[in-house]
């Protein structure tokens, strides 16, 4: 087995971290998402794909109390409309009505009634790229309605191309939270390797040195892909019954995915 060949407790760099690497991003992120806690606000996170997006999200979401913040969170993609409104109201819980406009109505006073229990409601939307022009201005109608939640959009950065039309001025100008999930700098690389490595039991450097500027420019400093370039290298070094990575290693593995960086 790979991870006892490198004498770790289990397989490292998969997609589901136990613990969040802190990077700057990170930290700044979690602080600007405080806001939305306080009083009902849009906030917009947006990054390249596999930059921390959804990771930023869950790392927020897990600071929140339960007992003091109600948070729906529903990953649909291409929603049309109803769709979308449906989703959110499955995921908190409500058996969603017929129409569209009948679920919106369901939501809003269902938001109300969580407040009045003295608890926020945090409805958090992943890849919103992928939403159209009227499933967005219909968000922001929804939240305009009684404003009695706060909203957080994710998504790759064509939304910022998408918001620019003039459809979605009112929508934009609304947002007052604002998140780019940025690329890792090489230190950050090389903490966030030993990070991953650590989180899987290593006690010891398994990367050479000289690996991780290699890692750093094929990977673009992005999560997703260190991820994927460490676990090939790590995958070659344990066929080839060797103990560390060496440039070398990177390069096959870096050669080996089936896609250019
Ligand atoms: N702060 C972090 N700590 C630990 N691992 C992380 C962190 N951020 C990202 N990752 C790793 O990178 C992977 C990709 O992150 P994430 O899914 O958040 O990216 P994304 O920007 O939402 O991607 P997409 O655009 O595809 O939705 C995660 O599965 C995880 O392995
Ligand atoms: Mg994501």
């Amino acid at each position: 087995m790979l991870h006892k060949h490198f004498e770790l407790n289990k397989i490292p760099f998969t997609p589901n971290p136990s613990a969040f690497f802190e990077s700057e991003t990170l930290n700044i992120g979690l602080v600007k998402l405080q806001t939305t806690i306080f009083s009902p606000q849009i906030a917009l996170i947006t990054g390249k794909i596999g930059s921390g997006k959804t990771i930023l999200t869950t790392a927020f979401m897990d600071t929140l109390d339960p007992t003091e913040i109600k948070v729906i969170m529903t990953p649909v993609a291409n929603p049309s409309p109803r769709s979308i409104f449906k989703n959110i109201a499955t995921r908190a819980g409500l058996p969603p009505f017929m129409y569209g406009d009948d679920i919106k109505l369901q939501l809003i006073n269902h938001f109300e009634e969580i407040r009045t229990q003295g608890k926020s409601v945090l409805v958090v939307l992943d890849e919103c790229h992928t939403f159209s022009v009227d499933v967005l201005d219909q968000l922001k109608t929804f939240f305009d309605t009684k404003r009695n939640f706060s909203l957080i959009l994710l998504g790759q950065p064509q939304i910022t191309k998408t918001l620019r039309l003039t459809a979605l001025l009112p929508l934009k100008q609304r947002i007052s939270v604002f998140i780019n999930t940025s690329t890792l700098s090489l230190k950050e690389t090389r903490d966030y390797v030993d990070f991953r490595l650590k989180e899987a039991g290593a006690s010891t450097s398994i990367f050479d040195e000289k690996t991780f500027p290699i890692i750093h420019q094929h990977s673009e400093g992005v999560y997703r892909m260190i991820d994927q370039l460490c676990f090939q290298a790590l995958t070659i070094a344990y066929m080839n019954k060797c103990n560390i990575i060496t440039t070398q290693t990177v390069e096959s593995a870096y050669k080996n995915l089936d896609y250019d960086f």
